[in-house]
C-alpha cells in the first residue's frame, strides 16, 4: 500500500510537471520569438506595419487582444484566415516558398500567455532582435537602377498606382537570376510589377502627365510587353534562380515598374530602387519561359459571384517554376492545378480569399514536371455583390476585363522551363549548398566523388550550382586538389 501511494506521487508530480511549467508564460522566453521571428520584419519603424510597432514588451502587450485576433483563424475574416502573418494561399492545397504561418501550438501559446496574465519574465532571456538586412537582401547587384526623382505620395489615406520607366539602353540580351526591387519607402510600397516594353513604347504616357511616371492601376497601359519579369511584396525576398536558370529582357527594351502605393496619412516620398543579378549568357542552361492564361472576354453581371474556368493544354513535357494569379478588387478566390493524362491532380495554388493588397509571385516548393498531355486548370470567382467591401462600384455595375481600378482581371503568368529529368527533385527556394554534395541528394559520398573525377576529366557536364558546390577550397577552379579535400571530409565523417 504504502508503495503504491509512493507510486502515486510519483505519478502525479510527473502529470503536473508540465502544467506548472506551462503557468509561467512569459513573453521574453514563449512570446517574443514568436513575434520577432514573424512580425516585426513589418511592424516597425519605417516598415509597411509601422502603424502598429511590435519591437518589445509593451508593444506587444498593450496590443494583445489585437494581436490575437489578427493570428487567430476565423472563418468569418473575408481576407485571410487568419489575417496575420499575411499569407493568402491555402497551406494545405501546396507548398510554396517563402511560406509565412504560425502554427497553432504558436496560436494556442499567445491566448494562453494573455489568459494567464501576459506577464514579461526575465528581460535578459528576451529573444534576440533579428538581423533585418539593409540593403540587397541576396548580394551585390551588377545593375542597379534607381528612379530619376522622388515621387510624392499624398497622405490622403488612399491606394495610389503609378509606373516607371526604367531606360536599360542594352545592345543585348540581358540574362538574370534575379530582380529584386529596394522600396525607397518601405511604409508606402505595398507591392510593385516589373514588365518590359519595346523601347519608348510608354514615354508618350510619361510624357501627358505633369509628375514623374505615369498613373496606372491593373495594367500598363501599353499593348506589346513582356511577361512579368519580376515584383515585390512585403516582407518576401526575391527568388534567385539557380541551377542554370535564367529569365531574359530583351535587347533594348525598357523595363517599366508599376508601385501600388498603399493608403498612408502622411504626405511622403519614394525614391526606389531596382537591383538586377545578371548571369552571363553562356552559363545560362534554360531560359525560363512563360505562358500567361488570360481570358479578356468575360462579362461579370452585378449581384452575382461568378466563376471563370479555363483550361491550358501543355503539349510537351515542362517543369512549372513559378506562377503569379492576378484579379482586381471583385477577385474572392483562385485555385490553379494541372491534371495529368494519367489523372494524377498536380496542385499549384488555392488562394480562399483573394486580396489584392497581398498578391505576389510564387514559387512551388520543388520544380513541378507535368508530363506532355497534362491539362491545366485555372478557376477564379469573382464577388460582384454588395457585400463585397472592396467592391469599387456601388451599386454592383456589369464589369468588364481592363486595367482600371473598376475594371476586373482573369490573369496568369506561370512560369516554366522544358522538363529535363531530375526536376521534379531540384528545391526553388533558398538553398544551403553543402560543399561536396554535387548530386544534391543530401550527403558526402563516393558518388560525389566520381561526379567531381568524371567532370575534370571531361567526362560529365556540371551545372553552375554544381560547379560551385565542387570548389571545395573555394580557390576558383576544380580539380584534384578538391578531390583530395572532399576524400578526406568523407573519411572524416566516417570515423
Ligand atoms: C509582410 C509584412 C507583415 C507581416 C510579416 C506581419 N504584418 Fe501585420 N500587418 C501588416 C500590414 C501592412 C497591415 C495593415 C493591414 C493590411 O494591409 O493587411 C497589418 C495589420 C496587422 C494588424 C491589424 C489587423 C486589422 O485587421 O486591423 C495586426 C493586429 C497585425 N498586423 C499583427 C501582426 C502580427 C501579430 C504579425 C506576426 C504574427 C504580423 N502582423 C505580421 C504587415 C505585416
Amino acid at each position: 500500500m504504502k508503495n503504491s501511494v509512493i507510486k502515486l506521487a510519483i505519478i502525479i508530480s510527473v502529470i503536473s510537471l508540465p502544467l506548472s511549467l506551462n503557468a509561467n508564460i512569459n513573453f521574453s522566453e514563449d512570446i517574443s520569438p514568436i513575434i520577432y521571428k514573424n512580425c516585426t520584419e513589418c511592424h516597425r519603424d519605417g516598415e509597411i506595419g509601422a502603424f502598429l510597432p511590435l519591437t518589445n514588451y509593451s508593444e506587444v502587450f498593450n496590443n494583445r487582444a489585437y494581436i490575437e485576433y489578427a493570428i487567430t483563424p476565423n472563418e468569418d475574416y473575408r481576407h485571410g484566415n487568419p489575417i496575420m502573418p499575411p499569407w493568402p494561399p491555402n497551406l494545405e492545397y501546396s507548398t510554396l516558398v517563402g511560406e509565412k504561418t504560425l502554427t497553432s501550438e504558436e496560436i494556442q501559446l499567445f491566448s494562453d500567455w494573455i489568459s494567464e496574465g501576459a506577464e514579461q519574465g526575465d528581460p535578459e532571456l528576451e529573444y534576440p532582435m533579428p538581423d533585418f538586412p539593409e540593403g540587397s537582401a541576396i548580394g551585390t547587384p551588377d545593375i542597379i537602377l534607381t528612379m530619376e526623382e522622388s515621387i510624392q505620395i499624398q497622405g490622403n489615406n488612399e491606394d495610389y498606382y503609378r509606373c516607371f520607366i526604367f531606360d536599360l539602353d542594352s545592345d543585348e540580351d540581358i540574362y538574370y537570376s534575379a530582380m529584386e526591387v529596394r522600396p525607397g519607402n518601405n511604409e508606402a510600397v505595398h507591392h510593385t510589377v516589373i514588365v518590359a516594353v519595346p523601347e519608348g513604347s510608354a514615354d508618350a504616357l510619361d510624357a501627358e502627365d505633369d509628375q514623374y511616371g505615369y498613373e496606372c492601376f491593373g495594367g500598363f497601359g501599353v499593348i506589346e510587353m513582356t511577361d512579368l519579369l519580376g515584383g515585390y511584396a512585403p516582407g518576401t525576398k526575391p527568388n534567385q534562380w539557380s541551377n542554370g536558370l535564367a529569365q531574359k529582357i530583351p535587347a533594348g527594351w525598357d523595363l517599366i515598374v508599376q508601385m501600388h502605393y498603399a493608403p498612408v496619412t502622411q504626405d511622403m516620398e519614394d525614391l526606389s530602387e531596382i537591383n538586377i543579378f545578371t548571369i552571363d549568357a553562356n552559363l545560362v542552361d534554360r531560359e525560363i519561359q512563360s505562358l500567361t492564361m488570360i481570358d479578356p472576354t468575360f462579362a461579370l453581371p452585378p449581384n452575382q459571384i461568378s466563376e471563370i474556368h479555363n483550361t491550358q493544354y501543355v503539349p510537351f513535357d515542362v517543369s512549372i517554376v513559378s506562377f503569379f494569379p492576378h484579379s482586381h478588387l471583385l477577385g474572392k478566390s483562385w485555385e490553379v492545378y494541372a491534371e495529368t493524362p494519367n489523372n494524377d491532380i498536380i496542385p499549384f495554388i488555392k488562394i480562399d480569399e483573394w486580396d489584392f493588397d497581398w498578391q505576389n509571385y510564387y514559387y512551388p516548393e520543388y520544380m513541378l514536371y507535368l508530363p506532355a498531355g497534362s491539362v491545366i486548370h485555372a478557376i477564379a470567382q469573382y464577388d460582384n455583390t454588395s457585400s463585397n467591401p472592396d467592391n469599387p462600384n456601388n451599386p454592383p455595375q456589369w464589369t468588364f476585363w481592363g486595367d482600371l481600378t473598376t475594371d476586373e482581371m482573369f490573369f496568369l503568368p506561370i512560369l516554366y522551363v522544358p522538363y529535363q529529368e531530375g526536376d521534379e527533385y531540384i528545391a526553388l527556394g533558398e538553398q544551403e549548398i553543402l560543399l561536396g554534395d554535387v548530386n544534391f541528394d543530401g550527403e558526402l559520398n563516393v558518388i560525389d566523388v566520381v561526379f567531381i573525377i568524371n567532370f575534370i576529366l571531361d567526362v560529365e557536364e556540371f551545372t553552375v550550382n554544381q560547379i560551385e558546390s565542387s570548389d571545395m577550397n573555394n580557390d576558383g577552379s576544380i580539380d584534384i586538389l578538391d578531390v583530395v579535400e572532399i576524400i578526406q571530409q568523407i573519411l572524416s565523417l566516417q570515423q
